[in-house]
């Protein structure tokens, strides 16, 4: 195939980039597939590796020592390499998201002073909100993405991303999160605080508001988002930061999916909301399709020929048995049964035929007999895509 130079394989495309973001529906092997590209990177190319996940399974989460809590990145011992197989030239580390502690440590950054920082960290709003803001998960994964870049440690940064309902939510948070901060709406929010409360007040809503609620709690509200306007220019600043991030020539994107309708359907918005944003599209990774034996002709005729009349088969296996009925009924069972999938197999060309794709690298993964829960399974997937 012809495909420009530095783009031809995920192998090349990995070399190329020191950011990759996977994205796509849940449930797709998201979090599996971005492990394997940071365990294959970590043990073919070498340098530091790092995967930030969002959600991994369980034992996927022991498997690569990250914690329930904590940003802290753990490093993926050597030996685990040694032992499934593939000794690494590099390291891999992992990290797990931790939406709490990110706001956090993003709240003393950016408060003007100590006690700003500690008002707004103490407001009983604060943490019921700071997880709760639409898209705080989003921009969060972004903004700690941001600062590992920053930090300079790793050659390569993996990125899970949360499962969103919409495919621009992340892509965009950045964006909307400079909005919000310099927004008329936050303006009049936490216009003087008192004096709003008491506009505020006088209006029936908040009439009742104050009612319902009691006056404390819209003075939490409202003490809330002027503490929250102090760290408004910081903020603004790094969330466009964090955007130039995105689009930068050095992070790339791999679009992941499973050839099921909605996340088919979910991956073709990706795909357009990448290009359209200018975004680099470096991959398309189809997880879990049928091997691509089934759509051998020849092994379609066979097993037609021998679902149609399975006697001579039988008798060659029955080898004088006598059990020849039987053998052949089993040998039915198995031709329908490929010919089954062969169908199966055929309809997922064509979807995947149908999702035309502004990248050459179109990776297919075969569904694995069991699931992908330690090192060797995630390295297993990645050599199936890497070249
Ligand atoms: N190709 C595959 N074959 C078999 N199991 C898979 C495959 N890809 C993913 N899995 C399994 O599917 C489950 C969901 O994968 P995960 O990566 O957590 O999905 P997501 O992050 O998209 O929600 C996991 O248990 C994983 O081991
Ligand atoms: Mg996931």
């Amino acid at each position: 195939m012809d495909r420009p130079r530095g783009q031809a394989s995920i192998e090349q495309l990995l070399a190329a980039k020191e950011i990759v973001v996977t994205c796509g529906s849940g449930g797709v092997g998201k979090t599996t597939t971005a492990a394997a590209l940071a365990a294959m990177a970590a043990a073919r190319h070498g340098g530091k590796v790092l995967v930030l996940t969002v959600d991994p399974a369980r034992r996927l989460a022991d498997a690569l020592g990250v914690q329930a809590l904590g940003n802290d990145a753990r490093r993926v011992p050597a030996s685990a390499f040694t032992d499934a197989g593939h000794p690494a030239r590099g390291e891999l580390w992992a990290a797990q998201l931790d939406t709490k502690q990110s706001w956090d440590d993003l709240v003393r950054e950016h408060a003007p002073d100590r006690r700003t920082a500690r008002r707004i960290l103490d407001n009983k709003l604060y943490e019921n909100i700071s997880g709760r803001f639409v898209q705080s998960h989003e921009y969060i994964a972004m903004e700690r993405l941001y600062d590992l870049h920053n930090e300079g440690t790793y050659d390569l940064i993996v990125v899970d991303t949360p499962p969103t309902r919409n495919a621009l939510d992340f892509l965009e948070a950045p964006e909307r999160m400079a909005e919000f901060f310099s927004s008329r709406f936050l303006r009049v929010l936490t216009a003087p605080a008192r004096s709003r409360v008491v506009s505020f007040a006088s209006k029936p809503f908040f009439t009742v508001a104050d009612r319902v609620l009691g006056s404390q709690f819209l003075q939490d509200i409202a003490e809330f988002f002027s503490l929250f306007q102090t760290m408004a220019p910081g903020f603004v600043e790094r969330a466009n930061a964090v955007s130039r991030l995105l689009r930068n020539n050095r992070t790339t994107y791999v679009v992941v999916s499973t050839l099921e309708a909605a996340p088919l359907h979910e991956a073709g918005l990706f795909v357009e909301a990448i290009t359209a944003k200018g975004f680099h599209l470096g991959a398309v990774v189809l997880n879990r399709v049928l091997p691509s034996y089934l759509l051998d002709e020849q092994a379609g005729l066979v097993a037609g020929a021998l679902a149609g009349d399975p006697s001579a088969a039988a008798a060659a296996l029955a080898n004088g048995t006598g059990d020849e009925a039987q053998v052949a009924r089993v040998l039915t069972e198995i031709a329908e049964s490929f010919l089954r999938f062969q169908v199966v197999a055929q309809r997922e060309a064509e979807q995947r035929s149908e999702l035309s794709v502004a990248t050459d690298v179109v990776a297919p993964v075969p569904y694995f007999e069991t699931d992908i829960c330690d090192l060797a399974g995630l390295l297993r997937l990645g050599e199936q895509i890497w070249t």
